[in-house]
């Protein structure tokens, strides 16, 4: 799928400078740093300049060793960006690609231009709009969703309206804010009820499955919106779908063409005591999880699941990449579970495995990303 020719060269015919920009602010910092290390490794440095940037715990841009090694995850050791007294400027004016750095004490001094940033970051301050926004504002090139697809695909209140408005399928749902359930306000108890058992209570913003209760018993509600609501105030409760877990991977198009879904995979939780797909399933407990791709579905199963995860992908007007994760039920029914606009970006997560799977590999599935990337304009579109 990739092709041989170059990428465009910039303005002053060079390579495109690439900044990757991981690390970060939210609980998944080390893994965005062992994903900046597998990319660093795997980009083409013959056709891509690179200059990694860190964002540290505390939110500081800084200069970062561009080292795969320095990155990875090693005898336990969890790579994190280490405070140091600068801080990297991204560029102050519209027309401007110019990144600066400023020392204490000292004029900012220039790093050079950029052309592209891959933002390799999940969660709040990455993948949720706002670091969109900033680039958007700074006038920069960047990989991936833009603000609007990014808020939405964070947002599983906003995700469910968007794509039930395009008329993809979704479960029932109730979603609650604040003392909704105290007040029975809008007769939620009642809407609840009517959702049936088993429900899935989750914080609206969130992921890695965190702050996520599956309850089976109505009497637990309370218990599980203040736990949901321990990550964020507007709470979802699901009712609980009966289907096999499959994700399928969507890249967009090139030049206006169709944006493209790879073969499906499947998550299977092999061990019981979890219930279901929760954090120490994902990242704690590998035993407890198989990860099959391609998933062993039937092909005009596997075609409903392209189609969905690409009109999903479409719905929410997303860009670049993304994840989208849907139930297939026992009679082969596809219902959208949601969509993860950064989904994982290491060699073994997800994503790149089923591009893999469907003819691209890694390094390819880079370069194609960052083609899309340096292709689309700035400002509107
Ligand atoms: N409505 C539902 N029915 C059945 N299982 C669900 C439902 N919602 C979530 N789950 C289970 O919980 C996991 C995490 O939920 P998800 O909505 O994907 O949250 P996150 O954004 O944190 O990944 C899913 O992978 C799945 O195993
Ligand atoms: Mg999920």
């Amino acid at each position: 799928m990739s092709s041989t020719e170059q990428p465009q060269p910039t303005s002053t015919g060079t390579r495109p400078r690439v900044l990757v920009l991981f690390g970060g602010r939210s609980g998944e910092h080390a893994i965005s740093c062992a994903t900046a290390g597998a990319v660093l490794r795997a980009v083409d440095r013959e056709r891509y300049d690179v200059l990694p940037i860190g964002i540290t715990p505390s939110g500081r841009w800084v200069r970062v060793a561009d080292d795969p090694d320095r990155w990875s995850i090693t005898d336990g050791r969890l790579p994190e960006v280490e405070d140091v007294p600068e801080q990297v400027l991204l560029p102050q004016e519209a027309g401007s690609r110019e990144m600066q750095v400023l020392e204490p004490g000292s004029p900012a001094t220039t790093l050079g231009d950029v052309d592209v940033v891959l933002p390799l970051l999940h969660g709040p301050f990455g993948e949720d709009g706002t670091l969109q926004g900033m680039l958007e504002l700074a006038d920069v090139r960047y990989v991936g969703a833009g603000v609007l697809a990014s808020a939405v695909g964070m947002d599983k209140h906003f995700m469910k309206i968007a794509l039930a408005g395009a008329g993809l399928p979704i479960g029932p749902f109730v979603t609650l804010r604040g003392d909704d359930l105290d007040r029975d306000r809008d007769g939620v108890r009642a809407r609840i009820e009517a959702l049936g058992l088993p429900l899935f209570v989750k914080p609206a913003r969130a992921g890695s499955s965190i702050g996520i209760t599956r309850i089976t018993d109505l009497a637990d509600l309370p218990a599980a919106v203040a736990e949901a609501q321990r990550h964020d105030p507007k709470v979802v409760v699901e009712a609980g779908i009966v289907g096999r877990e499959i994700e399928c991977a969507v890249l967009g198009g090139r030049a206006g063409a169709p944006a493209r879904a790879s073969l499906p995979g499947e998550i299977v939780v092999t061990d019981a005591t979890h219930g279901f797909y929760d954090f120490e399933a994902k990242y704690l407990d590998e035993a407890a999880v198989e990860l099959t791709c391609p998933a062993d579905l039937p092909d005009d199963v596997i075609a409903r699941v392209q189609d969905v995860a690409v009109r999903t992908f479409d719905a929410v007007d997303c860009e670049g990449l993304a994840r989208v994760d849907v139930f297939v039920t026992p009679d082969g029914e596809v219902v959208v579970n949601e969509i993860n606009t950064m989904p994982g970006f290491t060699p073994f997560s997800m994503y790149p495995r089923m591009w893999a799977q469907s003819g691209l590999a890694y390094p390819d599935l880079l370069d194609e990303l960052l083609r899309l990337a340096l292709e689309r304009p700035t400002g509107l579109r």
